[in-house]
């Protein structure tokens, strides 16, 4: 009895799935064909709501995630159907009637040409209100990864290029593409200043054909300058010098160069660029950077960033690199992340005070720690010492 029962119920999920599918490229009449994808007619209520060439029905904003510097990403519209629960929302995350699925990609600039999907999760803004939308959080350890990062003299500003794809299977229906900023001021990390830039919503990617993804590389620590065998963990010690090897990773993509490498520790509120002492350029496919641990931190990733090119170190570029420039420019390459970074004499994790403000620009304390904590003790302690001399 039971066995027929899931047999019933088994077929009428199959009739259902596949009552709108082409067969001999043909669309059932009781279904729409949309771009080349047969969908079912309840389909348009969804995509209606993306609005078309003249009207943009969504708006962007961002915040800092109170008592953190994570980005609160939020892209909200107003739902007109959002009482019908079998029409409420746009895409399947919202409601599974839909026909329509959303995937977040990060671009590299707003050229909107490379991009990489975003590893950071959409939550559906589903409360029951006429406001719905998407919301992602981008945590500071992971804004050196995820962001484009600059400097203008008193903070960092980090720059995020994004798009949302909508689409029906395969078939894009719409892409909206978004940028903002935060800057943070670089020796405290509590001056925190951030906006939403510009959205636009687009029939096709800016992209024609294939997007291009980001050329990969790979970031492993050696134990020496030759590095016979890189590996992926190491042990961190404070003042430590340790080799880096950045290996491009993408096929076809092992003939180039890796030149003007820059590199960061990050976590959490941590983005310290890194002093190169030495590095090994001129061979193709890869190249070695000689670094100090000058940091102490817990959950510590590092990052090697570099711009790739078909000759070694030069800036005169031929057409080959010309058209490698426009078209995957740089390449970063990530550790994986270290649980800290450790004292020489106990061999034990440095414990800084990582509630504190960071100071991401100046030398860290003698303790390693970039927070002022310990200055600042070590300032009073002998404050109070002098005080008790006298
Ligand atoms: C993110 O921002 C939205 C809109 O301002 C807000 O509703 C939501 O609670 C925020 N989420 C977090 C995790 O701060
Ligand atoms: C599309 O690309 C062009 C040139 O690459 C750029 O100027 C334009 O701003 C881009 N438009 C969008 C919406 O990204
Ligand atoms: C640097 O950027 C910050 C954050 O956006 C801004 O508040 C500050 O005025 C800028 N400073 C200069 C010198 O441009």
């Amino acid at each position: 009895m039971q066995i027929l029962l899931l047999l019933t119920i088994l077929c009428l999920l199959s009739t259902i799935n596949a009552s709108c599918e082409l067969v001999n490229g043909q669309c059932p009449s009781e279904c729409n064909q949309v771009k080349g994808e047969c969908v079912a007619q309840n389909c348009f209520d969804f995509t209606a709501k993306l609005g078309d060439s003249q009207t943009n029905p969504f708006k962007g904003s961002i915040a800092y995630i109170d008592g953190t510097i994570d980005l609160n990403i939020t892209i909200t519209y107003t739902d007109p159907k959002f009482s019908d629960a079998t029409i409420k929302g746009i895409t399947k995350g919202e409601n599974t009637e839909s026909c329509l699925t959303l995937k977040l990609y990060k671009y590299q600039n707003s050229d909107h040409q490379i991009r990489d999907e975003s590893s950071q999760t959409i939550n559906y803004i589903n409360d029951g209100s006429s406001t719905r939308g998407y919301q992602f959080t981008i945590p500071s350890k992971d804004f050196v990864k995820e962001l484009q990062l600059s400097d203008n003299g008193t903070s960092f500003i980090f720059q995020g290029y994004y798009g949302f794809d909508f689409n029906i299977g395969s078939s894009l229906q719409r892409v909206l593409y978004f940028d903002f900023l935060a800057g943070i001021d670089r020796t405290s990390t509590s001056n925190l200043d951030t906006s939403f830039g510009s959205l636009s919503q687009k029939v096709e990617l800016n992209c024609t054909g294939e997007c291009v993804t980001s050329t990969t590389s790979s970031l492993k620590f050696c134990s020496d300058e030759a590095c016979a065998s890189p590996t992926d963990k190491a042990d961190l010690y404070l003042n430590d010098q340790i080799w880096l090897k950045h290996t491009l990773t993408k096929d076809g993509t092992q003939v180039y160069y890796l030149t003007n490498p820059e590199i960061h520790f990050t976590g959490d509120k941590l983005f310290k660029k890194a002093n190169i002492i030495s590095s090994k350029l001129n061979q193709k496919g890869y190249a070695m950077y000689l670094i100090k641990v000058e940091i102490a931190w817990r959950s510590v990733t590092i990052s090697a960033k570099a711009t790739i090119s078909s000759t070694a170190g030069s800036r005169i570029l031929d057409e080959s690199s010309r058209l490698l420039q426009e078209n995957q420019g740089s390449t970063q390459g990530l550790t994986s992340e270290i649980e800290c970074v450790k004292d020489k004499d106990s061999n034990e994790c440095i414990d800084c005070d990582e509630s504190l403000d960071v100071n991401n620009i100046d030398e860290p304390q003698e303790d390693g720690c970039p927070t002022g904590s310990s200055g600042l003790s070590l300032f009073f302690g002998s404050l109070i010492l002098v005080t008790l001399f006298i």
